[in-house]
């Protein structure tokens, strides 16, 4: 193991937690479950392969940006940065950042899955030897304390989130998680996050109902999760993956739809589903320059730059917390 791997500190949620956010789930009139329950370990391999499917264009386009911009952004930043990353998964676009950005202070994953968490922030710690790499499991939209480095002075937080994770929440929640960035970042920190854009209906249906079918597969695997581990008897072949972009609300909304009428039980608790009825696993809302720009505006940011790629598909924003940065730590 590197050094420079600091010790995981573990926010893990409690498995009580899952159970109760499903059962509120399933007695909803319009059913669903929170998309952080699809990352078990082989939820997030099935996501990772999603990511190199030819219909997915955010990852390769997101990618694309970083790639052509990735010096900007680490000008922009400086030097000093506490880089802290929701929802890292496998981290592979971070190299693209953390190579460029000049004496980073440290870099600190912040992800669910923590196996898929451990790797990566073994990978980086290696590729990185200056670098103190702090991994902390946690859910992000609850607070967590920041690990301090114990090696270098933070000039600067800055928080990553990449992937357009941001559109899994629905409009309010991304307003709260972005409220509560720009605290935890402090006066004068930053983020940098991607944002996918509004585009053509059979571009964005395309991309998350792929031809090989992993996206239904990494779709099914959380009634296999929940089988497993809250001891729920749902029968994944009377089940169907569907993504459909509703066009009003701005994003694709990924389901499990019943192919027949079945019930359900979870930790002993009977749910129904009528022949065609609708689990909601996921959104994926996708904005307008304009309409984030509101939204991060309303959360104490200002939308300092946006990179985007040359067919205007996907977008990397860099939000400043106005005032001067604050000294060394910005925890809460
Ligand atoms: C859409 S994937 C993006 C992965 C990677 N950042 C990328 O850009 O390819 C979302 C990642 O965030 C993690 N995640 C989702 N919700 C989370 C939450 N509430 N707290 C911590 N991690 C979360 C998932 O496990 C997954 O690795």
């Amino acid at each position: 193991m590197s050094e420079n791997l600091g010790t995981m500190t573990d926010f893990s949620p409690d498995d009580s937690v899952m159970l109760k956010d499903v059962l509120r789930g399933l007695a909803l009139p319009q059913k669903n479950i929170p998309s952080l329950y699809f990352y078990d370990q082989r939820g997030s391999e099935l996501f990772d392969a999603i990511t190199e499917l030819p219909e997915y264009y955010p990852t390769r386009t997101e990618i694309g940006i970083l790639e052509r911009h990735g010096a900007e952004m680490a000008a922009a930043l400086g030097p000093g940065v506490r880089l802290i990353e929701l929802g890292s998964g496998s981290a592979l676009k971070t190299e693209l950042l953390l190579g460029r950005l000049e004496d980073p202070a440290a870099y600190v994953p912040v992800e669910i899955s923590r196996e898929h968490l451990l790797a990566a922030a073994a990978r980086i710690a290696a590729d990185f030897p200056d670098l103190e790499v702090m991994p902390v499991t946690a859910d992000f939209t609850e607070p967590f304390d920041l690990p301090e480095p114990a090696r270098r002075r933070v000039e600067r937080n800055v928080a990553f989130f990449p992937g357009s994770t941001i559109g899994n929440f629905p409009r309010g929640m991304a307003a709260d998680l972005l409220a509560a960035t720009c605290r935890e970042v402090g006066a004068g920190g930053a983020m940098l996050i991607g944002v996918d854009l509004v585009k053509d209906r059979a571009t964005l249906e395309r991309a998350y109902n792929d031809a090989a079918g992993v996206t239904a597969q990494f779709n099914l695997n959380l009634l296999v999760r929940l089988n497993r581990e809250l001891g729920a008897d749902f029968d994944v072949a009377a089940f169907r993956h569907q993504a459909v972009w509703d066009e009003d609300a701005a994003r694709i909304e990924m389901r499990l739809v019943s192919t027949r009428a079945q019930r359900v039980q979870v930790a002993g608790r009977p749910f129904e589903f009528a022949a065609g009825e609708v689990l909601v696993t996921e959104y994926s809302h996708k904005y307008t320059p304009a309409v984030f720009r509101s939204l991060a505006e309303g959360a104490g940011f200002r939308v300092a730059r946006t990179w985007t790629d040359p067919e205007g598909l996907f977008s990397v924003q860099l939000l400043e917390v106005p005032g001067a940065a604050q000294d060394s730590s910005g925890g809460t």
